[in-house]
């Protein structure tokens, strides 16, 4: 029994929505077009044909039928063109059961991390957070730190000198200078950010690292309440029970001066592989501000004292997070990064 044209009007309908549907590209659905829509040769074309040779009073339900199909072609064909949200709008060719793309979520970085933390245990003991910049003068990186031109201890914060007659900070230093010379006490600041030194990379030294310096200055403050926020701060960071201890050491900008060992978190304080069997890691510098830095800034040395202190940024993080290479900080290796 042959078909009837509606069945026939049916057939290629169902035939180009799946040729469509099957489609993996632009070239697929220009040769679906061609095949279905082809102004010469379509099968479109074929029903009108057909149509034009049925007899006068069915000409009029089929001719409804095959407008009906064009119409409906034309827009499948347009939708898939513009691709899927248009395809979405009209319904057609999508699984809505397909699971999304996976969004990668992305990582603060553990330097940050490092960073905002500090800040936030400084910030409960009152401490804001200043920044200064990265170029600096001969003055703010050496001098006013009592660090004078003709002194030995310029080479242990050696720099990049740059043409312009700037030079790239070695320390975080300078900054305590500029929040001095900025107004008077009472201040209590930390001030982080990115340091230079002209030193060979390896596993622990890299020409460009990060340091959080320290300072606070107004009447009566003492050595003890250096070791009172160092205490507290280095719980903070490191978690509860953590020691502190200070041994001598000499900063030019500081009198006396001390470096400032925590209890290893690792075997608490027992000794071991990490801490070198001595139970104690050396994790920063601290001092109280030397009277000529009051004078280089114009506070008076009688009537205020200060401390200040200064901790590598790397070193920290290195220790907290058991990193056994500087370079992994700015290697971009997600692999690394993605842990944190
Ligand atoms: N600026 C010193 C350095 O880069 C670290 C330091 C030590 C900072 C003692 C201080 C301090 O503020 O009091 O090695």
């Amino acid at each position: 029994m042959s078909q009837s044209f509606a069945e026939q009007v049916e057939d290629v309908r169902a035939a180009a929505l799946e040729a469509l549907d099957a489609a993996a590209g632009p070239e697929d659905v220009e040769k679906a077009r061609v095949e279905f829509m082809g102004r010469s040769r379509g099968r479109l074309k074929d029903l009108m044909g057909l149509l034009r040779k049925l007899p006068a009073e069915e000409k009029k339900t089929a001719g409804r039928l095959v407008n009906q199909l064009k119409k409906q072609l034309t827009e499948a064909f347009e939708v898939q063109k513009k691709g899927r949200s248009g395809a979405l709008a009209a319904g057609a060719g999508v699984d809505l059961t397909q699971p999304a793309a996976r969004l990668e979520v992305g990582h603060v970085h553990p330097l940050t991390q490092t960073f905002e933390e500090l800040q936030e245990v400084f910030g409960s003991l009152g401490f804001s957070c200043v920044e200064g910049p990265e170029i600096e003068t001969e003055h703010h990186n050496f001098d006013a730190l009592n660090i004078p031109s003709d002194h030995p201890a310029r080479d242990s914060f050696d720099t990049f000198f740059l043409d312009s007659g700037g030079l790239l900070r070695s320390h975080t230093s300078p900054t305590q200078i500029r929040v001095m010379e900025s107004g008077p006490p009472p201040v209590r600041v930390i001030v982080p950010g990115r340091v230079y030194r002209p030193d060979a990379v390896d596993a622990t030294h890299h020409y460009c690292f990060h340091q959080c310096e320290g300072l606070m200055v107004d009447e009566d403050i003492s050595f003890a309440d250096l070791k009172a926020v160092l205490n507290m701060a280095m719980e903070g960071v490191f978690g509860p029970g953590t020691r502190t201890r200070f041994r001598p050491s000499f900063f030019p900008f500081t009198e006396p001066s001390a470096e400032v060992d925590v209890s290893c978190i690792f075997c608490g304080a027992e000794g071991c592989r990490i801490c070198k069997r001595t139970g104690w890691i050396e994790l920063l510098g601290a001092g109280m501000v030397d009277p000529a830095v009051f004078e280089a800034v114009g506070y008076d040395p009688e009537r205020y004292t200060g401390f200040a202190f200064g901790i590598g940024v790397e070193r920290l993080a290195m220790l907290k997070y058991q990193i056994p290479d500087i370079r992994m900080f700015t290697d971009n290796d997600l692999r690394f990064l993605e842990q944190f």
